[in-house]
């Protein structure tokens, strides 16, 4: 695979969302930037000085809000990137953006610095709702921020969060209605998960929340599948859509089970080290992160070689999830096992998978809901391929 991304994450939020279970952090005193400048700059030598053979084709800075960075510490971390690596001229340089009016007005540095995608957390088109999110900006800026990436990127997309508390069929086509029209070709659209430890989690197990139930949340699905591929933006992931040819690559170099670098607080890496992939995950909280980098050269609490089963499964799990399927034979070839043809036929049995090439594999539309289920049940059923063939 050619594919070869880094992953950049930046944990600071100005507040955190009571949904939120992301690794970010709410600094009152403040970011020490420079700080956080210089170890990521330390990491990246690091696990460069490791892999410096392959080509950047992406590069994502996530969060966290990583809009709080300036353009300046963005540009720093693109100089390094080019520095210890060749760069492809075609890579795609990502930076996940907040849309407050202030984070807006820095997108024009973002692309002086080398970014030119970028993607906003708008969650909703509706000011109660933002608020019941507790989200910082109103529908307005959400909209002047849509407006601006279009203005300054080629390449925009943003996130929605829809089957929320009480929210209606009619309600949700509304606002898909408006987001289509405002959605440059890429669209992220995430049903609410109620994530444990937060705020909504205890809201939840109160009964103080109430999140539409799984028939109605599959209705919420149905209506966001159907106006996407009416619009021309299909799910090429469960959660994301795009035009042909407009997908993240970045994303899609995960889910295709590519090799990437992560840095940055929490950050998971995978990487092939002496021909063995390695999982590596990072210290979650940030000083700790950077006290590490200062002392090690890298913030790693992990680094875990993977077996061939558990490449399996981890190639299972994210190759499901698109819309382009799995290649079995890709499977076979990262850890030398396939699932039993008689657990893929009870799966298409039951209308949850389908085939979508000569060896291709995919969770079939009704599937994509129960996505964790079937990926269980395959990776259960796994079994050696015929003509095992190992690559690193
Ligand atoms: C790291 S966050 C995005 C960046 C940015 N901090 C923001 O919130 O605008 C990535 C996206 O995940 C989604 N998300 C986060 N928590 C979620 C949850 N509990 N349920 C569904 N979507 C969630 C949101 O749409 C969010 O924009
Ligand atoms: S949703 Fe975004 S802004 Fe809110 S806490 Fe999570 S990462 Fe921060």
């Amino acid at each position: 695979m050619t594919e070869f991304g880094i992953y950049v994450h930046w944990p600071f939020c100005a507040s955190k969302c009571p949904y939120c279970d992301f690794n970010s952090h709410v600094r009152a005193g403040g970011i020490d930037e420079a700080r956080f400048l210089a170890a990521l700059r330390r990491e990246l030598a690091h696990w460069a000085a490791r892999r410096a053979q392959r080509t950047v084709t992406s590069v994502f800075f996530g969060g966290g809000t990583p809009s709080l960075m300036s353009a300046a510490t963005v540009g720093a971390i693109l100089d390094a990137v080019a520095g210890h690596w060749r760069v492809d001229p075609n890579a795609e340089i990502t930076l996940e953006a907040n849309p407050s009016s202030v984070e807006a007005a820095r997108l024009r540095g973002y692309r002086a610095a080398g970014v030119n995608r970028v993607s906003l957390g708008v969650q909703s088109f509706d000011d109660s709702e933002l608020k019941a999110l507790g989200r910082l900006h109103t529908a307005a800026e959400a909209r002047a921020a849509i407006d601006a990436a279009r203005e300054t990127f080629e390449r925009f997309t943003f996130d929605l969060i829809y089957a929320r508390p009480r929210q209606s069929p009619a309600a949700w086509r509304r606002e898909l209605g408006q987001a289509l029209r405002l959605a440059g070709r890429h669209l992220s659209l995430y049903q609410l998960t109620i994530e444990p430890d937060t705020p909504f989690a205890k809201l939840h197990a109160a009964g103080r929340l109430v999140v539409p139930d799984p028939e109605a949340a599959l209705v919420l699905y149905e209506i966001t599948q159907d106006m996407t591929e009416r619009a021309g933006l299909p799910a090429y992931e469960i959660s994301n859509h795009a035009a042909p040819g407009e997908e993240s690559r970045h994303n899609l170099l995960y889910w295709r089970y590519g090799e990437y670098v992560g840095i940055g607080a929490g950050a998971h890496g995978r990487l092939a080290l002496d021909g063995q992939r390695h999982a590596i995950a990072n210290e979650r909280q940030p000083e700790r992160w950077a006290e590490r980098v200062e002392t090690l050269g890298h913030g790693a609490l992990e680094m875990t070689p993977l077996s061939p089963a558990e490449q399996a499964d981890e190639a299972l799990l994210m190759g499901l999830r698109l819309g382009e399927g799995l290649d079995l034979d890709h499977l076979a070839a990262v850890g030398g096992l396939v699932p039993a043809p008689g657990t893929i036929d009870e799966l298409m049995g039951l209308g949850l998978l389908e085939w979508c090439g000569p060896r291709r594999l995919r969770a079939a539309r009704h599937g994509r809901f129960v996505l964790n289920e079937i990926v269980l049940r395959l990776a259960s059923a796994l079994e050696p391929a015929l003509v095992p063939a190992r690559v690193s």
